[in-house]
């Protein structure tokens, strides 16, 4: 199979060949944001909504956004292109540029560009038919969550716990109340309404998450976009995660207890085959219109 091809600043280069400066603030600071988007048969997931959630995180941090959409959109379009795979995960990583070393922000640097894609790996059809098991950890992350930063180690730390508890993920507790899961925004049921906690800077806006919102409302579903404490989780009659890469999984067993009725409930099957009906949509050319 031939090389990889990535965009590194303006062109498309071997893998084995994109090289970036050991001073470059990505890897100095993590002085940067990326932004992850599934692509399905070769078009990408709701394109529009990561890129004004990337271009809202550059203004977060104060770089100037170095494309315009048409640029980003001809770029990821090329990366997808060019490599040739069914369904990808392209992700995309800008920072503030190479500079010496100084916490504060260089006078003149030019932001590095980074886009590459690989196969998309989702979860196993066995998982998201069984649920997977999820652990609390309280939630030590900074206080600007929403920002999709590069600085991920809290995040890396946290999911690892899971991992070595023999858990797909961590769902994050702060001040008594769950935010998010280590890589993934969280949802429950609870006497047939779904419950997802509002956006803020405890979390990230996820572009799955808004999906899932929207689908619930377009079938007038009950949804409610308010605090969910650690208690309503424990006692929860379903429990999801959402993201790019996990879509929306059912989570069946929280701290080695049961959740529900130890199996995905009957709103999250709901959700899910509209979820998948979107996504087939998408992959064969005519998505559904987005709002
Ligand atoms: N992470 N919250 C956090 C902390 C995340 O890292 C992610 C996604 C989400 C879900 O966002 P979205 O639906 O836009 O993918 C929520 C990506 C997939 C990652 O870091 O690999």
């Amino acid at each position: 199979m031939s090389e990889p091809v990535v965009y590194l600043n303006g062109h498309y280069v071997a893998l084995s060949e994109a090289h970036i400066s050991v001073l470059d603030r990505g890897f100095i600071f993590g002085d940067g944001i990326y932004e992850v988007i599934p692509a399905y048969g070769g078009h990408p997931f709701r394109l529009k909504h990561h890129l004004q959630r990337l271009a809202n995180n550059l203004s977060e941090i104060r770089i100037n956004n170095p494309l315009t959409l048409e640029q980003w959109q001809t770029a990821i379009a090329t990366v997808i292109e060019r490599n040739q795979l069914d369904d990808q995960s392209v992700y995309l990583q800008i920072t503030r540029g190479v500079a010496p070393r100084d916490h504060r922000f260089p006078e003149q640097s030019q932001p590095t560009v980074v886009i590459m894609t690989s196969e998309l790996k989702t979860v196993s059809e066995e998982k998201v038919k069984q649920g997977v098991k999820a652990i609390t950890l309280p939630d030590n992350r900074w206080l600007n969550c929403h920002i999709k930063s590069i600085s991920l180690l809290p995040n890396v730390l946290l999911r690892q716990q899971a991992q070595d508890q023999d858990a797909d993920e961590a769902i994050l507790v702060r001040n008594g109340h769950a935010t998010e899961g280590a890589a993934s925004n969280i949802f429950i049921v609870q006497q047939q309404c779904i419950i997802t906690p509002p956006k803020s800077s405890m979390l990230l806006p996820g572009v799955t998450r808004d999906l899932v919102v929207q689908i619930a409302r377009n079938k007038n579903i009950c949804l409610k976009e308010q605090p969910i404490s650690e208690s309503e989780l424990l006692q929860a009659d379903e429990i999801w995660l959402t993201s790019s890469t996990k879509e929306v999984l059912p989570v069946t067993r929280l701290n080695d207890k049961i959740v529900g009725r130890g199996r995905p409930g009957p709103l999250w099957q709901e959700m899910y085959r509209s979820y998948q009906d979107y996504k087939q949509h998408l992959r064969s050319g005519h998505p559904l219109p987005e709002s």
